[in-house]
């Protein structure tokens, strides 16, 4: 039986020795009180050094599995797992509503996958052969030595200090008056949007969004069974009347507002724009929650601030920010940038969630911002997808036959069609290996059904040109 081990190089020998040893013993193959083979014996069996016999057998003991007994041998322990029947449940009875739920809002689950060789324009993460690496590396060993073992332990609730000192500088380049706010470092957007919802809404109360808007967001939202109210996009922003109209009417718990880039349009909301809509929220005392979602991409034309930064040292704007599809989406760092006292409330929400971001991954993602690798990151990125908008916005007017396409830059542009169901050119396009993302998934009233987005930050610029071809021939043949 010990000949059966086959020794590979992935593991040290004494631990794969180990692990084939208690297997054996799990299994109830070795029995309580078998004595194992002399260590000289086994090492010869498995061609390994008497040494390499000797430390997995400490393991073993270290583990509870085998007794040692001086001059007489090792002796498998009494392990005590005894069989039983089977106990079985039908998980399927047992989920909730609430999972139920979050299960059928599952795009990831639930939408057409990609498949090897497809081009996929359903992506809006940044390309990742943009990512410094070395400059990463070097951040990750420096703040490593600084900080020492202690970075491995548990940190604070709020975040690591050095990373909320460096954003709320960050936030105060961008015009933003901090005195009085605080931050709290959160799993990114998602997480960030969750705590503030879960803080500050119950069950069935109603709030404004942008229509359509973020499906992530709209999927939290009806998690939280809160009555959604879609407010029309025009084309530098939310309908401002219409905004006000709904603000005048009934009583709204927020409004959740993407200003720059949004997603799934596009838009970024003029200046004049997000000044109204601050305006209207402040007059009828109703919370602004600001999703600084990809601000940081702007390319062309002046800075425009965010609408936090319209507020001076008030404090009815929440501010979520995220690096998230620029930066390192799988470190999972955002921030909410908002009134004290609430961050102090919100504080204890993510406490009790998951006591707080990872550590480790705040304190490298600090140490690589500090050095300016950001700003120089920024600026190759910022070049590579304005290169590739440009290229994408060009070719889809070209090729898609369409009513309009929205988008001022970022990392995706927005499909009308005529009167055709996106599904159904997703549908036949899936079949020429080609896919994007169905609009309606963005829409809070079942609208959209005539639209789609198409990310391109992670689609090399030829094959924006091939896959919109694609896209274009369908529609063109859909159309008649
Ligand atoms: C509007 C919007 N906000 C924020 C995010 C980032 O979310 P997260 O930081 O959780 O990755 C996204 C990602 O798609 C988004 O579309």
């Amino acid at each position: 039986m010990f000949r059966d081990l086959n020794i590979n190089n992935d593991r040290p020998v004494y631990l794969q020795i180990k692990d084939y040893i208690k297997e054996l013993i799990i299994k109830g193959i070795l029995q309580k009180d078998v004595k194992l083979p002399s260590t000289r014996e086994l090492g010869e069996i498995l061609n390994v050094s008497r040494n390499t016999i000797i430390l997995a057998y400490e393991y073993l003991e270290d583990e509870g599995f085998i007794r040692i007994v001086k001059g007489r041998g090792a002796f498998v322990s009494d392990i005590k797992i005894k069989p039983q029947d089977n106990f079985n449940l039908s998980w399927d009875e047992k989920i909730n509503d609430y999972a139920r739920f979050a299960e059928r809002l599952d795009i990831i689950k639930n939408e057409i996958k990609w498949e090897k060789g497809m081009i996929s324009f359903k992506s809006i993460s940044p390309d990742s052969s943009l990512f410094d690496m070395d400059e990463f590396k070097k951040a990750f060993l420096n703040r490593i030595s600084m900080e020492g073992d202690k970075i491995l332990n548990y940190g604070y609730a709020q975040g690591y200090k050095p990373l909320i000192e460096y954003l709320l500088k960050y936030m105060e380049n961008k015009g933003v008056d901090v005195e009085g706010k605080e931050i709290l470092i959160t799993n990114g957007f998602t997480e960030g949007f969750d705590i503030v919802v879960s803080a500050i809404t119950n069950k069935g109360d109603k709030i404004i969004c942008e229509n359509p808007t973020h499906n992530t967001a709209i999927k939290i939202m009806k998690l939280h069974e809160l009555d959604i109210h879609g407010v029309e996009m025009d084309d530098d922003g939310m309908n401002i009347n219409k905004l006000e109209e709904k603000l005048y009417k009934e009583e709204f718990k927020f409004v959740y507002i993407v200003p720059s880039y949004h997603n799934p349009t596009g838009i970024v909301t003029s200046p004049e724009k997000r000044i109204e809509i601050f305006n209207a929220c402040r007059q009828r005392g109703v919370p602004l929650i600001e999703d600084g979602f990809n601000e940081e991409l702007r390319y062309s034309g002046s800075h425009i601030a965010p609408i936090i930064s319209l507020n001076g040292k008030g404090n009815g704007v929440i501010y979520l920010g995220s690096f998230s599809k620029i930066l390192f989406p799988g470190m999972r760092i955002g921030w909410i940038l908002a009134d004290k006292d609430l961050i102090s409330v919100l504080e204890s929400i993510k406490r009790s969630r998951n006591i707080h971001t990872s550590f480790l991954d705040q304190a490298i993602l600090y140490e690589y911002l500090k050095g300016g690798n950001f700003e120089k990151y920024l600026k190759r990125a910022r070049k590579e997808y304005r290169e590739k908008f440009e290229i994408a916005y060009k070719a889809a007017k070209e090729l898609i036959p369409c009513r309009d396409i929205k988008g001022e830059g970022g990392l995706h542009i927005f499909v009308e069609l005529r009167d055709i169901n996106a599904r159904d050119v997703l549908f036949e396009c899936c079949k020429n290996g080609v896919i994007f993302t169905p609009g309606d998934i963005f829409y809070t009233d079942g609208k959209g059904k005539n639209t789609f987005r198409l990310g391109f930050s992670r689609v090399s610029k030829d094959e924006i040109i091939k896959g919109f071809k694609v896209i274009g021939d369908v529609v063109r043949k859909m159309e008649g």
